[in-house]
């Protein structure tokens, strides 16, 4: 029977995860494996609520914040039929961009990563990523990205915040290394080079695919 994987993206805001995730979808595609890709936030009610309080159209907290998270998380896995849960069970190949590390490093700015583990606890049950990618370009990259792309900025685009997040990844990622599979990859190199690095990481998580469509 098939079976399905769950491939997660990381990375700061401006790392390029986003042309990356699709890069490898079209790569995956182009050699006849079916992916799905998705992202957190959603576009869900929840995914909907969180945008509105990054971008400053209606009040928040950190705290509410981390919790509608983790909320559009649990949203994003269970829902049925488009579910990732499901999706993964029935021998999909799930691509997302984002998923718990992005709340273990964006909010342990402001909690202790060990509340918003346990706020996370139940997202951990439901689906661990097979694989998780971080893309790591320095902070200071991807400010200048960003700039260079869009005019509006959202809470988390700061320089000094940006590295405080980068911290935050590599801190959990220690604190997880027993229970998470996580790859870290230089993003600081050209988009090319940064792919290939990527494709050697994540093929042998989709090998099992690629040698079935062959036969
Ligand atoms: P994202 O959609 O990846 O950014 P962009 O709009 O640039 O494509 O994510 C929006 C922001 O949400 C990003 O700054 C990171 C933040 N975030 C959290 O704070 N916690 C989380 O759990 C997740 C998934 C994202």
């Amino acid at each position: 029977m098939a079976t399905g994987r769950f491939l997660v993206f990381e990375g700061l805001d401006g790392s390029g995860k986003t042309t990356q995730m699709t890069r490898i979808q079209n790569r995956l595609t182009s050699i006849g494996i079916d992916v799905i890709t998705t992202c957190e936030p959603t576009d869900g009610p929840v995914g909907a609520l969180i945008r509105d309080m990054l971008e400053g159209r209606i009040f928040s907290d950190p705290r509410t914040i981390a919790a509608l998270f983790a909320a559009d998380r649990t949203d994003h896995l269970v829902k049925p039929e488009t579910g990732v849960q499901d999706l993964v069970k029935k021998g999909r190949v799930v691509l997302c961009d984002r998923y718990y590390f992005s709340s273990y490093a964006y909010h342990a700015r402001d909690m202790d990563l060990e509340w918003i583990i346990t706020l996370n606890s139940l997202n951990t049950q439901i689906i661990r990523p097979d694989l998780t990618l971080f893309i790591d370009v320095a902070p200071e990259t991807c400010l200048a990205r960003i700039r260079a792309g869009r005019h509006r900025l959202d809470m988390y685009e700061k320089i000094d915040i940006l590295k405080q997040v980068r911290h935050n990844y590599f801190t959990a990622f220690d604190r997880l290394k027993d229970t998470e599979k996580v790859v870290t990859v230089d993003g600081n190199a050209s988009e090319d080079a940064v792919e290939q690095s990527i494709w050697q990481h994540l093929q042998p998580f989709v090998k099992f695919r690629i040698e079935s469509d062959m036969r």
